[in-house]
């Protein structure tokens, strides 16, 4: 069966990091007789030099006509203008809500090979592994009025925290599904005590409870959410919580993985299927993604750690293709290669071996044996 991935590589490090997935996509195509097909878009700031806008139509088009997205990374220092019209992350953020990819799945697993690149005490990341579930199609990414003016008082700019019942809901539920399927414990983050919105989150949360007994529920104001994912990460197993709370508490916790070029995220429209039930196709897309940016400073020097993209990769054959056993080679193919002391240079200290980007890609591909 073909299976059409498209892939935005975008800017800075994003396309280095994503040419190291196909290349060990194609080594499980042939190791598993999977016919990957690939189309290339493009999308960020590169499209921006190119056609003047962060997302052009055919990129668009290119992305409808695929099951899957692998994406890279948009932004740089280039397109960083407070003034400017048009920016590279507009790109992204147009595809997240025209495919309604509400659901932003960032899991926080803390390598022990890593454990002390990590700036917390190895005894504090004991038992940490917790997914961050950040709603990622409205809150104050998407509120309206989003604008800004100016009048005889000055300049003027705002921005809207605004949630309707049912975006609340859908996103919610699927916090629940996925604690459901792990170790039964959802953590609604809102910031309840000062924002309407934030009461309606907790008011819709507590309804929805009843249909899941089996979860235990909490809610904690993302205040307090970030200093406790610091204190005592072990605690979390799944956070949900408002697209901007999300984007800053993700950060943060990528600190607790030793480095955030580990970490993988999924976008998708509906809860990860079940294992063994393959998704659907002919939906619209998911898309999968590293949750590091562009990371400019070391883009075009080969550096770049290529774990994120590879392990968002291993997510998409399992939750777009229902490919589990080709999801774990890859995921087995990092470990075996990080167990053999190989390391790129974030994460390497002394007494590793430390590797390019490709050097790291091409290990993996031979680890699945394609
Ligand atoms: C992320 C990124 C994006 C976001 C940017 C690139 C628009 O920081 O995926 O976390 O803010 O959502
Ligand atoms: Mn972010």
């Amino acid at each position: 069966m073909e299976l059409k991935i498209a892939v935005i590589g975008g800017d800075g490090i994003g396309p280095e990091v994503t040419a190291e997935s196909v290349k060990v996509l194609d080594a499980v195509g042939r190791r598993y007789g999977h016919d990957f097909t690939w189309r290339t878009g493009v999308m960020g700031g590169c499209a921006i030099d190119k056609f003047g806008t962060p997302i052009p139509d055919k990129t668009m088009d290119t992305i409808l006509g695929c099951d899957a997205i692998l994406f890279g990374a948009v932004g740089g220092p280039k397109w960083d203008d407070p003034r400017a019209k048009t920016r590279p992350e507009d790109g992204i953020l147009h595809i997240r809500k025209e495919l309604g990819l509400f659901a932003n799945v960032r899991p926080i697993k803390v390598y022990p090979e890593l454990a002390h690149a990590s700036p917390l005490r190895e005894d504090q990341l004991q038992g940490v592994d917790m997914v961050i579930l950040r709603e990622l199609t409205g809150g104050l990414y998407f509120g309206r009025p989003k604008k800004r003016w100016e009048n005889a008082r000055g300049r003027r700019a705002v921005d809207t925290l605004s949630y309707t019942e049912k975006e609340i809901e859908r996103v919610v539920r699927v916090g629940f599904e996925m604690a459901r399927n792990r170790r039964k414990k959802l953590t609604s983050v809102d910031k309840a005590n000062v924002l309407e919105s934030g009461r309606l989150w907790r008011e819709i949360t507590i309804e929805l409870h009843h249909e899941y007994r089996d979860v235990e529920l909490d809610h904690v104001l993302v205040d307090n959410a970030a200093m406790q994912l610091i204190t005592n990460p072990a605690q979390f197993d799944v956070i949900v919580t408002e697209n901007t709370f999300g984007d800053i508490l993700s950060d943060e916790a990528s600190v607790l993985s030793g480095s955030m070029g580990m970490l993988p995220s999924a976008s998708l429209t509906s809860p990860p299927p079940k294992k063994g039930v393959r998704r659907r196709r002919g939906g619209k897309p998911a898309l999968y993604e590293p949750i590091h940016g562009s990371a400019p400073d070391i883009s075009g020097h080969g550096v770049a750690n290529p774990v994120a993209s590879l392990l968002s990769s291993a997510i998409m054959l399992r939750w777009s293709f229902g490919l589990h056993e080709e999801a774990d080679s890859i995921e087995k193919g990092v470990d075996a290669v990080m167990a053999e002391g190989f390391r790129t240079r974030d994460i390497a200290s002394e007494g590793d071996k430390c590797i390019g980007t490709v050097q790291f890609g091409d290990m993996v591909a031979s680890a699945v044996g394609g």
